[in-house]
């Protein structure tokens, strides 16, 4: 039976980076909610502004859209897929049960466990590139020329509007009250397996692709 490979974790905890390697090494399709909205930014709508006023501030964008767009990227999967930054809260928790469900798929969940006090840097520290998408960090993955893609060199990098200390300490906020919660809920139904986000990538990703 294929399977919705859930990567759950802080911000910065490195879902979007070993989400990322799987895609690329294994042919798991990453499916990101932050990135599907920031997409939404040249998008000249009310609902599109909205969006993006949420996200800078660091809040969460409401249930009944976040899912509508997962389930109308999902649908069309024929096989497993990984999703990265859902669900986040128990009515989203819920309508993942739903989704599984309706696809035929099980859920398998992968807490990416990182201690608190290295995020912020991994967070004010991270660029990316608008074309690939590419995830870097000034002080950890940095680019072969400074602020320049290594796949686009005609490309700068960009820095998040949300990877900025306040919109950080609410994310993070948010994430305690609202996440962390399904974690729990994951371990009691015996669907949680937990790898330890610290380190360095080959080694994290070693430790996910296991379980996969
Ligand atoms: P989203 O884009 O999902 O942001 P997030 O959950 O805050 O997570 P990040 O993308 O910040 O972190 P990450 O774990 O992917 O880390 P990364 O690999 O980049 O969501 C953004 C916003 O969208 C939300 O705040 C909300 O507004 C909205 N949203 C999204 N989903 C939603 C939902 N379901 N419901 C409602 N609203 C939703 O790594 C971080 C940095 O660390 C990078 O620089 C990287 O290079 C570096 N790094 C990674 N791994 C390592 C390592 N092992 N060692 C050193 N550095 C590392
Ligand atoms: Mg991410």
């Amino acid at each position: 039976m294929s399977k919705i490979i859930v990567l759950i974790g802080a911000p910065g905890a490195g879902k979007g980076t070993q989400a990322r390697l799987l895609e690329e090494r294994c042919d798991i399709p990453q499916i990101s909610t932050g990135d599907m909205f920031r997409e939404m930014k040249n998008d000249d709508t009310p609902l599109a502004k909205e969006v993006q006023a949420i996200m800078n501030a660091g809040g969460l964008v409401s249930d009944d859209l976040t899912f509508q767009i997962v389930k109308n990227r999902t649908d069309r999967e024929k096989d497993s897929y990984i999703l990265d930054g859902f669900p986040r809260t128990a009515g989203q928790a819920e309508m993942l049960e739903t989704l599984a469900n309706e696809q035929n798929r099980t859920i398998q969940v992968i807490e990416v466990d990182i201690p608190r006090r290295e995020l912020l840097k991994r967070l004010t520290g991270r660029r990316s590139c608008p074309v690939c998408k590419e995830i870097y960090n000034i002080y950890f993955k940095p680019p072969k020329q400074e602020n320049v893609c290594d796949f686009h060199p005609a490309t700068q990098l960009t820095h998040r509007a949300d990877d900025n200390e306040a919109s950080v300490s609410s994310r993070l906020e948010i994430y305690d009250e609202e996440t962390k919660p399904l974690i729990d809920y994951y371990q009691r139904t015996g669907r949680l397996e937990k790898v330890n986000g610290e380190g360095d990538l080959e080694t994290i990703y070693q430790s996910i692709s296991r379980l996969i």
